[in-house]
């Protein structure tokens, strides 16, 4: 019987690979501008951290996590968690006040895979861990932007206050005050919801909780003055920034650890899973993980989303896999030649293939096409005596003679040159 890869994991083909690469390019690229410097962490930690920061009541701890549960280890559902955990253990605030840290990597949770949805996907996580000024809120959201835009992705950006321990506490109480009375109208799960973790019930996509909802009461109108006036100044930030954005004040987003500033960049491109990326403020949360008392800001995009969304925009000149030279050698002698020969060129780094099984010129140039090649050289028996080897250009077709004699380096010399002629003519 054949083994296959479990419901929700998936394998990343190579033509699906070199795109992820071109992201992750752009990704660290873009977030290299702004000063953030690159973060590498282990894929399993303690239970604990999860549950610690993400919450108890949340989706993701209560259903969602791949634990073994007779070691305490989960795989790590998200890396926010994880970042704060590593910045915490080795200090990280005494090297530098502020830390700019962004991580690229596989997250696991148990959730019903669809298209944009799966069981093991990948985020691009960037983190601002330090600073509590409501312009790095908008400088963070700016540079989520920037790299959507340079990747020709159109989002529309959502924003929201979920407040703090001041402002939060009273808030709830209204909350759960509001959704008693209503509660015969509410799914199963929001009456459950309403007294473990009643913000959710405001994210809820049932259409009868979503009609309760419209008249429930706003955190927006309950915020502290310090919440309030932050809000106030992240916007005017945004403004100045030219970054638009709408105000959603039933986002409440999936884990617990949010305090004030929270963001999603959505499409409408991707059925039922309309969030590319999210984030937002967790003042908290450091000293939570019993950590110095430090704010933090940050967002997650799904690399498998934007992937997906560069799939669909067919105008987007996405990279395609590329070989400089495809040596085509043809007899026993010229093989000999032309494995010498390709070795040099990659030694010089030029992308070449070879082919050993002495194939007909035909089924080789056939070879050349399927693997992409700018250019084939031929050497047969007779190219080999006279030591003039032919160049083809696979595009246009035309074939040049080409110098065989000196040691492969020299040959492999001139190949690079001429190479690095036709692709940079200046
Ligand atoms: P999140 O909203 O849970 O936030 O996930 C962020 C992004 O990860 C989502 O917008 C989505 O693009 C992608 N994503 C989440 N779950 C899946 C899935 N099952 N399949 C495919 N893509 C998925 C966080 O994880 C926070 N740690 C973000 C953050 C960083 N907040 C502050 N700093």
């Amino acid at each position: 019987m054949k083994i296959q890869a479990i419901n929700g994991f998936k394998d990343i083909l190579p033509e699906t690979a070199i795109r992820w690469r071109y992201i992750e390019e752009c990704a660290r690229n873009t977030f290299e501008r702004f000063g953030m410097r690159e973060i590498r962490l282990p894929i399993l930690e303690k239970t604990e951290l999860f549950v610690r920061s993400i919450g108890e009541a949340t989706d993701v701890v209560e259903k969602e996590m791949y634990t073994f549960v007779d070691k305490g280890l989960t795989m790590r559902p998200e890396a926010t968690a994880s970042i704060m955990r590593a910045f915490i253990e080795h200090g990280l605030h005494v090297q530098r006040p502020v830390q700019r840290l962004f991580t690229i990597g596989p997250m696991f949770r148990h959730e019903r895979p669809q298209k944009g949805r799966l069981r093991q996907f990948h985020q691009l996580d960037a983190e601002i861990i330090g600073a509590v000024e409501p312009q790095i809120d908008a400088e963070l959201i700016a540079m989520g932007q920037m790299l959507l835009d340079t990747l020709g992705i159109q989002t529309s950006l959502e924003i929201n206050s979920l407040g703090c321990p001041v402002c939060r506490p009273p808030f709830k109480e209204q909350l759960v005050n509001y959704l008693e009375k209503v509660s015969d109208s509410l799914c199963d799960d929001c009456r459950r919801r309403t007294h473990t973790n009643p913000l959710r019930v405001l994210d809820c996509k049932q259409k009868g909780c979503k009609a309760v909802v419209a008249d429930a009461p706003s955190l927006l109108d309950c915020l502290c003055p310090d919440c309030e006036q932050h809000f106030l100044d992240v916007r005017q930030a945004l403004d100045g920034l030219e970054i638009s954005y709408s105000i959603n004040r039933f986002m409440v987003r999936g884990l617990d650890y949010y305090t004030r500033t929270t963001f999603e960049f959505l499409t409408t491109d991707l059925g039922a899973q309309a969030a590319v990326g999210a984030g937002g403020r967790y003042d908290g949360l450091i000293e939570q993980l019993g950590g110095p008392k430090l704010p933090g800001i940050g967002f997650a995009m799904g690399l498998e989303r934007i992937a997906l969304l560069m799939e669909q925009l067919q105008e987007k000149e996405l990279p395609v896999e590329q070989m400089d030279i495809f040596i085509a050698a043809l007899g026993q002698e010229p093989l000999t030649t032309c494995a010498k020969l390709t070795h040099a060129l990659r030694l010089q780094g030029i992308k070449a293939a070879i082919d050993y099984s002495g194939r007909s010129l035909k089924a080789q140039l056939k070879q050349a096409s399927r693997v992409n090649a700018r250019y084939t050289l031929i050497v047969g028996d007779d190219e080999l005596a006279k030591q003039q080897a032919i160049l083809r250009n696979m595009a246009s077709q035309e074939q040049n003679p080409f110098d065989l004699s000196g040691s492969s380096a020299q040959q492999s010399e001139r190949l690079r040159s001429l190479l690095k002629e036709t692709t940079d003519p200046a």
